[in-house]
């Protein structure tokens, strides 16, 4: 079987080799953007998966690879706490990587998550608006997602009414206890977006990407249902994520 069309995925022995690619992978699509228009927008996501990746983006050589006085950096979504919490995307981005590159604070668009789901949502639409302008969809260059086990993807779960919104660029997330309320993209801003990076890595992933990749995502899973209109979407999965994969291509 070969995997759903315009769903280009490459395997990598383990996450390091896969964090090294992602790396080469948004330092050219970066750079692409700031020849091209003189900034970048780019959407980091959370989870633990990107974290490597963020590292290696602030140490040698890739710190010196990009111009990042053009780069502004949003997120895919964020939780409701403060940002100096352990589950805050923010931190994590920070601790890894906005602490190390040097970006003023005009260039990074944090979600506000400690204001409460609601008020962070229309506050992140707001920066949105200011930032692209009250025009069509927000087009940003580059989009890093991670894939939950549940098929997941920023603050978009299965079976969510979020799922059909079609006007809101920035949603609230009203989560059962105990986990805390969250604030993600919209599916169509997802959707608009030049370029997607997906990163998945474990065995615990593999059973979702392959029935997004190979099995036409029967179930609807939210990380399937991301399919930018314009370059398309990237997978990169290690061995592990990979492993329930059949097509040809996973040799590649
Ligand atoms: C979040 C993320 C979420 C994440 C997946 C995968 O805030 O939780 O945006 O969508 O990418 O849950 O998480 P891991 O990389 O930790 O497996």
């Amino acid at each position: 079987m070969t995997p759903s069309r315009g769903h280009d995925f490459r395997v990598f022995p383990d996450s390091g080799s896969m964090s090294r690619a992602a790396a080469e992978f948004v330092i050219t699509h970066v750079r692409n953007a700031l020849a091209s228009r003189g900034s970048c927008s780019l959407v980091l996501s959370g989870g633990a998966t990107p974290a490597p990746l963020y590292s290696l983006l602030a140490s040698a050589p890739c710190r010196g690879r990009i111009r990042w006085p053009g780069v502004h950096v949003f997120w895919s979504d964020e939780r409701c706490v403060p940002p100096d919490h352990p589950e805050s995307n923010y931190r994590l981005a920070f601790d890894s990587l906005l602490s190390r590159v040097p970006l003023s604070s005009a260039q990074i668009h944090r979600i506000h998550g400690e204001e409460g789901a609601d008020r962070a949502a229309q506050i992140y639409e707001e920066d949105l608006v200011r930032f692209f302008g009250d025009g069509p969809l927000p087009m940003f260059d580059l989009v890093l997602l991670g894939v939950g086990e549940d098929g997941h993807t920023a603050s978009l779960f299965p079976g969510s009414a979020l799922l059909h919104e079609r006007e809101r660029l920035a949603l609230p997330v009203h989560l059962e206890p105990p986990g805390p309320d969250r604030v993600t993209l919209s599916l169509p801003v997802l959707n608009n977006a030049a370029r997607v990076l997906f990163l998945a890595a474990g065995p615990s992933k593999a059973a979702v990407v392959h029935e997004i990749l190979e099995g036409g995502n029967p179930k609807g899973y939210p990380a399937g249902l991301v399919r930018s209109i314009r370059e398309g979407e990237t997978w990169m999965l290690d061995h592990d994520a990979a492993r329930a994969l059949t097509g040809t291509l996973k040799e590649a």
